[in-house]
């Protein structure tokens, strides 16, 4: 049976397929999604029980690695592939310590940049763009860029569990590569990254072929490269759980985290 379309879907999207933005919506326990993303994410749990652990592990990085960019004197963001709104979204670690840090989100999924835009309402420190990662001059070159990233200070750009969405027929090195040109002199390239170790890996990434955003799966020598032009910050690119942890958890092994994670510096 097809699920009737709530009033925030945008018409154009098609409920069939489903979509990485709302498959981590539902893992993350948010409720913009729908049938098949929630029977695709349970299928995905039933190959990767800890997929949902991973999402909040890959959240939990991001926090402190928000916090780390603005305690180290940063006050701008551009977040590419920032998903659908959840607690804890970047404007908000971000202002909580620094309220005049600007965020600039981009997505290329309609229920996430809609849900985005609704969140910020006319904040006038926040925006979210409708674009992909693969077209830096139409992020860059966007009106919102212009009003909310001054491109003579810092600015820490984030794609966190995005870029195992763009196969390397698409040329994402290339585009990271252009980022980080754009940005100056004391920028930050924050960075996670899908990575699993075992034999898994294979089922989960047909699975990902029947959505609108089939997988790739990159090994360390070819995700440690989406940080050349930067130099990574102690500990380098690690298990997400491993990057400057706030309390020790040892229960965990680290590679369950299912995500490799690290902080670039731009010299
Ligand atoms: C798993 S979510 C991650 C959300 C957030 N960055 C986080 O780590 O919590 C991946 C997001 O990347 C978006 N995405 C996938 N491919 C993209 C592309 N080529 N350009 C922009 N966004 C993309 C999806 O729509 C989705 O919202």
């Amino acid at each position: 049976m097809v699920e009737q379309r709530p009033s925030w879907a945008p018409a154009e999207l098609d409920l069939e397929l489903p979509n990485a933005a709302r498959i981590y919506d539902y893992l993350l326990g948010g409720a913009a999604n729908f049938k098949q993303d929630r029977e695709f994410a349970d299928n995905l749990l039933a190959v990767l029980p800890e997929a949902r652990r991973a999402a909040q592990l890959n959240r939990a990085f991001l926090r402190r690695a928000v916090r780390f960019c603005v305690e180290s004197g940063i006050r701008q963001f551009l977040d590419i592939g920032s998903g659908i709104p959840t607690e804890g979204n970047v404007h908000e670690i971000a202002q909580e310590i620094a309220p005049e840090t600007t965020v600039l989100y981009v997505d290329n999924e309609k229920v996430a940049v809609t849900h985005a835009q609704a969140m910020l309402g006319d904040d006038p420190r926040t925006a979210c763009l409708h674009a992909d990662l693969t077209d830096p001059d139409t992020v860059l070159g966007s009106a919102e860029a212009a009003r909310l990233l001054d491109f003579d200070k810092p600015i820490a750009v984030m794609m966190l569990a995005v870029l195992h969405f763009v196969l390397d027929s698409a040329q994402p090195h290339e585009a990271v590569a252009r980022y980080v040109a754009a940005m100056p002199s004391g920028s930050a390239l924050v960075l996670s990254h899908g990575r699993m170790s075992d034999r898994r890996v294979q089922r989960v990434s047909e699975q990902y072929q029947r959505s609108s955003n089939p997988g790739v799966d990159r090994g360390w020598p070819d995700i440690i490269r989406f940080f050349d032009g930067t130099e990574l910050v102690e500990p380098g690119l690690v298990w997400a759980p491993l990057w400057r942890p706030e309390f020790a958890d040892d229960d965990e092994p680290p590679e369950s985290s299912l995500f490799c994670a690290g902080v670039g510096i731009k010299p």
